[in-house]
């Protein structure tokens, strides 16, 4: 099967309507053989689902869930209730909620159990500081990312899920990877994937750039071997910039 795809996060942006109207420019502009998937606002999560009957391309992800699997904490939503709305994706420890909500890999790791165990696909993030990179330490960062947060998962656990590099100084920076880096990274995860399962194991997964993508860059990084596609945050949210991103990589 295909590993691409490119994922959109509109984080905390649009309002409804302007999300029906993206996602209608979207369907009825971006080639037929394109996978796109929608991070929406949770409370949007419903309503879309609806709106997207018959426009196949199209699927939708939350952009967080609680690691538990019900109980009391107010203000949070849970796998099986994404499950129940037919949610297909979800993002797991963006550096925004690595950042701001102080999530560590350790509940990142019990978030992407709930999301397997409810048939969600995680789309895990990854990604090392402007500090980290320029300490050498990049490739560390990653690793530990990876074993911590996903490394207790079986072989056909892991298979199920996408990772998404974003390194944290090209997060809304306007300073992209270059396509050489990004690759390099992707490789990289790719490669330690491989050993700790195997590289039957390793092939399956889709692996995301993401930070600052734009029309300008997207077709030279979707190009690398080990770039599968892009999870887009600025790019995504004007239909004109997102369907030429999104044609970069189906095209
Ligand atoms: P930008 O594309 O705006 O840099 O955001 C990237 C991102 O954080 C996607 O999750």
């Amino acid at each position: 099967m295909s590993r691409k795809l490119v994922v959109g996060n509109w984080k905390m942006n649009l309002t409804l309507d302007q999300s029906k109207d993206l996602i209608q420019e979207l369907a009825n502009n971006v080639p037929f053989h394109a996978y796109v998937v929608i991070a929406a606002p949770v409370a949007y999560l419903h309503p879309l689902k609806d709106f997207i009957v018959g426009k196949r391309n199209i699927h939708l992800a939350a952009q967080n869930v609680h690691h538990e699997e019900f109980g009391a904490f107010t203000g949070e939503l849970s796998a099986p209730m994404l499950a129940s709305l037919g949610i297909e994706y979800c993002i797991v420890g963006h550096s925004e909620r690595r950042i701001h909500f102080k999530e560590k890999n350790e509940v990142l790791a019990q978030k992407v159990t709930q999301l397997l165990n409810h048939n969600i696909t995680p789309i895990y993030c990854v990604g090392e500081s402007l500090e980290q990179r320029e300490k050498g330490k990049t490739f560390d960062v990653i690793k530990k990312q990876l074993k911590e947060g996903l490394f207790h998962l079986t072989s056909e656990q892991i298979e199920q899920v996408i990772i998404a590099y974003e390194p944290i100084w090209a997060i809304g920076t306007g300073k992209n990877a270059t396509p050489e880096q990004a690759e390099e990274v992707h490789a990289f995860i790719r490669k330690y994937i491989a050993n700790k399962y195997d590289e039957d194991v390793a092939d399956e997964i889709p692996l995301l750039y993401g930070g600052s993508v734009t029309t300008q860059n997207a077709q030279s990084l979707f190009e690398k071997p080990s770039i599968d596609g892009g999870l887009v945050g600025g790019s995504s949210l004007k239909s004109e910039d997102f369907i030429q991103v999104i044609k970069a990589n189906f095209p």
